[in-house]
């Protein structure tokens, strides 16, 4: 879920461009796409080793949001369609930063999750579980200039997948992620603490061991919010972060 940066080494004439550069992660660092264990990922994963594109100009600049499109009220899902969400109210808030722990502002992130009982508002999910009217579990902000990023939602159910038998997974929101380029795309799912079901999931389990802790949130009892909702704190960490290239002479292939 995390990339590290490297920058190139700034040439000595004022007017050539430099870009940055991303290491890759190594494999045994990345999460894989293919997993035994999590059944559907037999039919969707590549059976040949994915082949590294370089960062030229397109993939490390860009993308471009527009932030008048998310509005406040994208970030509260407790109030949907003129009424309140069933479920405990919980604030899910956090930094997104880089690989060098810095912050990154003006990055679009994106959160859908099911409701209290585990039910997704989708056609696909057949779940026998009630849909609350009130809750459509989806929602967006921009990051703030510290790269800081907060929702109020209700805390999602757990939910049967039927990859096994008797497989739940643990409860989960999913959030997507753009940093200031292409290549800093995330689409991940951020955990709660001590869930039971984590030793059964092999989503979660797909994760190497080391990084596992870096998807499970955090409780906060300073930002909980007296009588009303519990806080979970949740960091994400981007590959490294963007800068406005310099120009130069090259045509902006780094890798
Ligand atoms: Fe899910």
């Amino acid at each position: 879920m995390t990339g590290t940066q490297e920058r190139a080494e700034r040439p000595p004439e004022d007017s050539v461009l430099v870009l940055p550069r991303y290491l890759r992660e190594p494999a045994g660092r990345r999460t894989p796409v293919g997993y035994a264990e999590y059944r559907s990922t037999a039919l969707r994963a590549p059976l040949r080793a994915p082949v590294d594109l370089p960062h030229r100009l397109t993939e490390i600049t860009g993308p471009v949001l527009g932030e008048d499109r998310v509005r406040p009220e994208d970030a509260d899902l407790t109030l949907r369609n003129g009424g309140e969400a069933v479920g405990q109210r919980i604030l899910v808030f956090g930094r997104v930063l880089d690989s060098d722990g810095r912050p990154v502002p003006d990055a679009l992130v994106e959160i859908w999750q099911a409701n209290a009982s585990g039910r997704y508002r989708h056609v696909v999910d057949t779940f026998p579980a009630p849909l609350d009217p009130h809750f459509d579990g989806l929602g967006r902000v921009v990051t703030d200039s510290l790269g800081r990023y907060e929702f109020m939602t209700v805390k999602p159910g757990a939910y049967p997948w039927g990859n096994h038998h008797n497989a739940w997974r643990p409860a989960h929101i999913h959030f997507s992620l753009f940093g200031r380029a292409f290549t800093q795309r995330l689409v991940t799912q951020m955990y709660f603490p001590d869930d039971p079901l984590f030793g059964q999931d092999p989503i979660f389990n797909s994760i190497p061991a080391a990084a596992r802790y870096r998807a499970i949130s955090r409780y906060d009892l300073e930002r909980t919010q007296d009588n009303w909702a519990l806080a979970f704190q949740w960091d994400i960490v981007l590959r490294g972060r963007d800068q406005t290239p310099f120009e130069t002479e090259d045509d902006g292939d780094v890798a």
